[in-house]
Order: C-alpha cells, then structure tokens, then sequence
C-alpha cells in the first residue's frame, strides 16, 4: 500500500511509551483538558487482534498472513459517545468492541499483531489521517517515531516494572476478573516490553525530540498537570 501524503491542519500531540506507565490515563485528561481528540492507537491493534482471535480461535491461529487480511478487511473508526464510560468508543465493521478489547489474552494478542508489517501498514494511513485533523492527542508506541516525525510535541511516558504491575493489578483487581499475581504480572510486562522494544518494524524507542517523563512517583494529577503546561508552551513556540 502507497503512503498517501497528508498535510496536518493543526497541532499533533504523540504520547509514546510502555503499558502501565498511565498513558491511556493521562492521555484522556490531557485532552480532556486541552480540548484535543484522543486517538489510541492501541485499541485499533487490539480491534484486529480481537476480530483475529474471534475468527480463528487462538493467539498461536494469528499467522502474519491472517491477520493482516484481518486488518485489510476491517474498518475502524473511533466514536465519542458522552452518555457511555469510557465516551471515547471503538468501532470496528459497525460493532463497538470497546467493552471487549482490555483482556490479558487481547493484550498479548495485540502485541503480536502489532509485529506484523502489513497489520501496522493497514493502520498507519488511518493513524495519520485522523492524526492531521488537528488538535489531536495519539498515544501508541511509534506515534512519534513514525507516525508523526513532526508531531508538534512528543512525550515519552516511562515507569518501573513493579509500579507497573501494581497499577495493572489494582485496574484487574477493580474490575473483578481473575487476577494473577503479582510475580506472573511482572512476567507478562517484561514479555510484553521485550516483545515490543525488539520487534523489527516501528519498535518502541525513545524519540530523539520527545520529553520522557517517570511516571512512577508521581500522581495523574501530576502527570497532566506537568505535560499541559509543556504542552501549552511547545505549542505557543510553534
Ligand atoms: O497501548 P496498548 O497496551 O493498548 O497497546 C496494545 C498493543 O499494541 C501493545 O502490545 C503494542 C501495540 N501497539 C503498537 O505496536 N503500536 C502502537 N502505536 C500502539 C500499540
């Protein structure tokens, strides 16, 4: 597939970073508070991820060549819905699969559908385009590594592994499904970051522009509080 070319019509937030750092959090309030469009990217590789899984049956059934026809047959679009929690909805062919997306399985199954090349090619023009729409927040992995290289402000959320898995743990918890402990949650997040940080295409680094900030001592509050302020500031400069 051709990269279209696609002009920005006003400024792009990146926020990149591992799971559990309270990106998806921070990424909501911070537009939220800015009065920017929220775009996670994640829950577009765990739309596919899903629609594989329930097609084929399992994360070892998710060859490269399935789960990209997945990708190249499935259109997503993301819907704010105020009356619903959370307002910022998925929709995948028509069905809102928001409510289904956020379990361990879709977690690791997403992390491996997002290593394939043709399943992030089949996402990437639709990232960009909504991305350009202005005023937009993405949060992701590669958001601004290769997604938007000019993104106008990028942050990089980081966290230790344990403050990670405590997170996780409580949202687990919190939600009433079968939660695993704490030691096999520290497993699952080191599986995940390697499998992300080592991948061939789009892994997750650092990009050489972007602010990093540990989120590890400090509160949400904090952490929006710290990123719309330099947010406000970048964009003010641009
Ligand atoms: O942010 P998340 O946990 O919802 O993301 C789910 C998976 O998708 C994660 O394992 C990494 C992958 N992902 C990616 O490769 N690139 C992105 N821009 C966003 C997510």
């Amino acid at each position: 597939m051709k990269n279209e070319t696609v002009i920005k019509q006003g400024p792009v937030i990146a926020i990149d970073g591992p799971a559990g750092t309270g990106k998806s959090s921070v990424t909501k309030r911070l537009a939220d508070a800015l009065g920017y469009t929220h775009i996670d990217t994640g829950a577009m590789y765990r739309s596919i991820a899903y629609l594989g899984l329930e097609k084929w049956g399992g994360i070892e059934e998710l060859t490269e060549e399935r789960s990209v026809e997945v990708a190249n047959t499935t259109s997503l679009a993301f819907r704010r819905e105020p009356s619903k929690n959370p307002a910022n909805r998925i929709y995948a062919n028509g069905r809102d699969l928001t409510d289904k997306i956020r379990t361990p399985e879709v977690s690791m199954a997403a992390s491996r559908v997002s290593a394939f090349k043709g399943v992030r090619q089949a996402l990437l023009s639709l990232q960009r385009r909504l991305g350009c729409q202005g005023k937009t927040i993405l949060e992701g992995r590669d958001i601004g590594t290769v997604i938007f290289p000019d993104a106008d402000v990028k942050f990089f959320l980081t966290a230790s592994v344990e403050e990670r898995a405590k997170r996780r743990l409580a949202e687990l918890e919190a939600s009433g499904v079968d939660v695993p402990t704490f030691s096999e949650l520290v497993k699952q997040i080191e599986a995940r970051d390697f499998a992300d940080t080592n991948r061939e295409i789009a892994p997750l680094k650092v990009a050489v522009d972007a602010i990093v900030l540990d989120t590890s001592a400090h509160t949400l509050d904090e952490v929006v509080a710290q990123l719309s302020a330099k947010a406000k500031e970048r964009i003010k400069r641009t």
